[in-house]
């Protein structure tokens, strides 16, 4: 859901052979999921191909009566088919994300240890309310993730505590650190996994997705 389509270039070799992306299938509702859902390099993952043309998608929803419900409408279909679908969302709180927040069953927060990163939580908190209330009850928040973390610095620290101060057990027992390995393996447009598999990214990234499945199946 995000423009700026990462996981498309960088897990789906033939992204351009695909004319439609999912801007289509969210505008047009005689357009078909099925049909934009492409092969990643990732054994077991498929990807719902996206484009910068998602750039143009909040103000076209906006007049629409059920603008909410787009994403949570043309997943239907394909929702039995996929043990987990993950939704990435850009990092504004706009019509986008609410169609995520929508769709989704948890949601997972990623949270920097750094200085003001807890700014914004409280608008998401509080739309997150909002959306239960409203349309969506069983939407639960899954966890919160403290990343690009640095264990030297005292603001680290101190943001850390912060944050399971106000999320308590909410918060993954594993963090994500701050490092070289993580900051480069998308360059190369790998996964952590294949780019540098005995690394520390590598590590808690691993033991994260053990974390939120325990997490989505309990
Ligand atoms: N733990 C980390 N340590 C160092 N660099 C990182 C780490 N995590 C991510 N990065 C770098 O930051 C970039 C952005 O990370 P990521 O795509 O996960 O964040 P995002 O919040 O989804 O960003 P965007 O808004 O661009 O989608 C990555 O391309 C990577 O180079
Ligand atoms: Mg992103």
């Amino acid at each position: 859901m995000d423009p700026q389509a990462h996981s498309t270039v960088s897990c789906v070799p033939n992204h351009s052979d695909f004319e439609k992306s999912i801007y289509d299938i969210l505008v047009d509702s005689n357009e078909k999921i099925s049909d934009i859902i492409a092969k990643s390099v990732i054994p077991g993952l498929d990807v719902a191909v996206s484009k910068i043309s998602m750039a143009k998608l909040e103000p076209i929803l906006l007049g629409e009566l059920d603008a909410h419900y787009k994403l949570k409408d043309v997943i239907e279909p394909v929702r039995r088919k996929y043990e987990y679908i993950i939704i990435d969302t850009p990092p504004t709180l706009g019509l986008i994300t609410i169609n995520a927040l929508v769709a989704a069953t948890h949601i997972l927060i990623p949270i920097q240890s750094s200085y003001l990163s807890l700014e914004g939580t409280d608008d998401l908190l509080d739309t997150i309310e909002k959306i239960r209330k409203l349309v969506n009850p069983r939407l639960e928040i899954l966890g919160i993730l403290i990343t690009l973390h640095d264990r030297r610095t005292n603001i680290s620290k101190d943001v850390v505590n912060k944050i399971k101060k106000v999320f308590g057990k909410k918060v993954f027992s594993t963090m994500i650190s701050k490092s070289v390995k993580l900051e480069e393996s998308p360059a190369y447009k790998e996964s952590i996994f294949t780019y540098a598999p005995y690394s520390v990214g590598s590590i808690q990234y691993k033991k994260l997705a053990q974390e939120v499945i325990k997490r989505a199946k309990g």
